[in-house]
């Protein structure tokens, strides 16, 4: 049995589905910024609890414009998570901001007690990764800033849709970013990206920053890149988005199967009560994690680390302060395990045999 960590073909069905808007909108002709992307931004805003939507061009794009519409200082400092894509590290530092990156507790997100130690009169921000789909510690990030008087951005690129009590994703902080790119829960069929917020100003700044920091084309306010979302992916991401909750109810299902299988044998993500979790990633922390990967790719089965090396560690940021003595030790341990909604019950339990056989043998 072949077991693809990731498949992003579409069924007839859906092939058919996105084709009918296609036709609607090489009749009207608005390529850019047609209806459908307000459309969509309307109904990202309503699932998320926010006033406010801005669409851009991809996840890195809703990052770094979220960070410029918060006029922050050369060198003011922005504490993030040392485990996320290299994305969240490069809209820092694009924006002539310094990263500094905080150590990451056992279920992958940045630690509260971390960002304490790395607090600065220089720090602004606390830029959480929602990672592998699961929220952050919120109430606590939140208290964090309350306190020192910073703002709060939630990166949401991993976690369309997860939830955690009444707090979902998206709706938390002064700006949300999330990603669209076709590896996510919830993606287009190719870059695209969204910044959620509740303040009237920011999003009227959004608005201007996304077109190169224009003002009805023409008038210059601040100098910034062209980021906006093309209406076909809108349009397709508004089709995409009538199956997502059912996409991320399986994704759940296969979660708390593996969970089953494979409690006793490596660690696997907690799901706490009142938290639905996205699952973007299946990450366990396992031992001989190499060997096993190994063995399953033996087995046919597809597995992925993401993402091995810390954004610290990384060359151009190894200057830039850091804590990061547990992520050190964990990262040697993810794994990813094939979770996509497209899996079924045998698969699942395929490969949760087959790591049970690798440690047994
Ligand atoms: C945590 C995180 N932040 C940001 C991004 C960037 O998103 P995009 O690929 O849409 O630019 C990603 C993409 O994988 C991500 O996982």
């Amino acid at each position: 049995m072949k077991v693809r960590f990731l498949d992003l073909s579409l069924n007839l069905k859906q092939q058919n589905n996105i084709i009918k808007p296609l036709k609607k909108i090489m009749k009207h002709g608005i390529f850019v910024m047609g209806p459908e992307v307000r459309q969509f931004e309307k109904k990202i805003s309503k699932f998320c609890n926010r006033d406010y939507c801005v669409s851009v061009g991809s996840g890195t794009d809703a990052l770094y414009l979220a960070l410029k519409s918060l006029n922050l200082k050369k060198n003011d400092e922005v504490i993030t998570s040392s485990l996320s894509w290299i994305a969240t590290a490069n809209a820092i530092h694009l924006n002539n901001l310094k990263p500094v990156f905080a150590d990451i507790d056992d279920d992958l997100n940045i630690s509260p007690q971390s960002i304490q130690r790395l607090i600065t009169n220089k720090t602004k921000a606390i830029l959480t990764v929602n990672y592998t789909g699961k929220i952050s510690k919120l109430d606590q990030l939140e208290k964090i800033c309350k306190k020192n008087n910073l703002f709060l951005l939630e990166d949401c690129a991993q976690s369309f849709g997860s939830k955690k009590k009444s707090q979902i994703s998206g709706s938390n902080g002064i700006l949300s970013t999330f990603s669209f790119n076709p590896m996510k829960v919830f993606g287009g069929l190719g870059e695209g990206g969204a910044i959620l917020t509740n303040n009237i100003n920011l999003n009227k700044k959004l608005q201007i920053l996304r077109y190169n920091g224009t003002k009805n084309r023409e008038f210059l306010l601040q100098p910034s890149l062209n980021c906006r979302l093309d209406t076909i992916q809108a349009s397709f991401l508004l089709e995409r988005f009538k199956n997502v909750k059912k996409i991320i109810r399986k994704r759940n299902q296969n979660a708390k199967l593996y969970n089953e299988y494979l409690k006793e044998i490596v660690v696997t993500p907690k799901i706490e009560k009142n938290e639905t979790h996205s699952f973007y990633t299946y990450t366990i922390l396992c031992k001989n994690r190499d060997k096993l990967r190994k063995y399953l790719s033996s087995k046919n089965i597809e597995t992925q680390i993401q993402h091995p090396i810390l954004m610290p560690l990384q060359k151009p940021y190894k200057k830039f302060k850091s804590d990061i003595f547990n992520a050190k030790k964990v990262v040697k341990k993810i794994l990813c395990l094939p979770i996509n909604e497209k899996l079924n019950k045998k698969e699942i339990t395929y490969v949760a045999k087959s790591i049970k056989e690798f440690y047994e043998r």
